[in-house]
């Protein structure tokens, strides 16, 4: 059994359709769920689907390894970012080497970076005029949003588009496309 965790620290859409694709699977599951935020919805969502949560703080992310420990204890073999809102340090990236995946609602490079977020990705595509957005799925490393690039998937922007229903579209790619792509990176990778 391959074993999954995701971190996330909003309303965990992404989290719980990643969840429901591989319930009732034999050979991969998600573990566990960890956020840094105790008001997140992430952990509603993980308590109805029987989902082991962890909720830590900044302190024991940045200054201690205990993240690291738990995921190693856990037998976890692939981590997924979804909506998680911290820079990940540089150990725990060195501990699960090509084996860190997140989803960014931009068609990376465009749009990425350190307060390139939620709305503020779907407002700057509005003001730039651009006629299209998507999703950017890509492995992690210590930079916001620069590693390798896995897989995008566009949507069309049109000019009376407003952010909220840019921010909509992409929604429903990322649903669409990020739990089928993190079984891809699964079934095909020697872990
Ligand atoms: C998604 O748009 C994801 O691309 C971004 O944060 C959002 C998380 O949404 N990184 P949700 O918490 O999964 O609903």
């Amino acid at each position: 059994m391959k074993r999954i965790a995701i971190f996330a620290s909003g309303s965990g859409s992404n989290a719980e359709k990643i969840c429901e694709y591989f319930s009732g699977r034999q050979d991969v599951e998600v573990s566990l769920i960890l956020t840094n935020n105790p008001q997140a919805g992430v952990i509603t969502r993980a308590r109805k689907l029987h989902i082991p949560v962890v909720i830590f703080d900044r302190k024991t992310f940045y200054e201690s390894e205990r993240i690291l420990q738990l995921l190693q204890n856990d037998k976890v073999d692939l981590i997924v970012l979804a909506g998680f809102m911290m820079l990940i340090p540089e150990f725990l990236v060195k501990g699960f080497p090509g084996k860190m995946v997140n989803i960014h609602p931009a068609l990376l490079p465009k749009y990425g970076g350190k307060g390139m977020y939620g709305h503020f990705v779907h407002e700057a595509v509005v003001e730039a005029n651009d006629t299209e957005s998507g999703i950017t799925i890509h492995f992690v490393n210590e930079h916001y949003d620069e590693g390798n690039i896995i897989f995008q998937a566009t949507c069309e922007v049109t000019e009376t588009d407003s952010a909220d229903d840019v921010a909509r579209k992409v929604q429903v790619l990322e649903h669409q496309y990020y739990p089928a792509i993190i079984d891809e990176i699964i079934s095909k990778s020697a872990f």
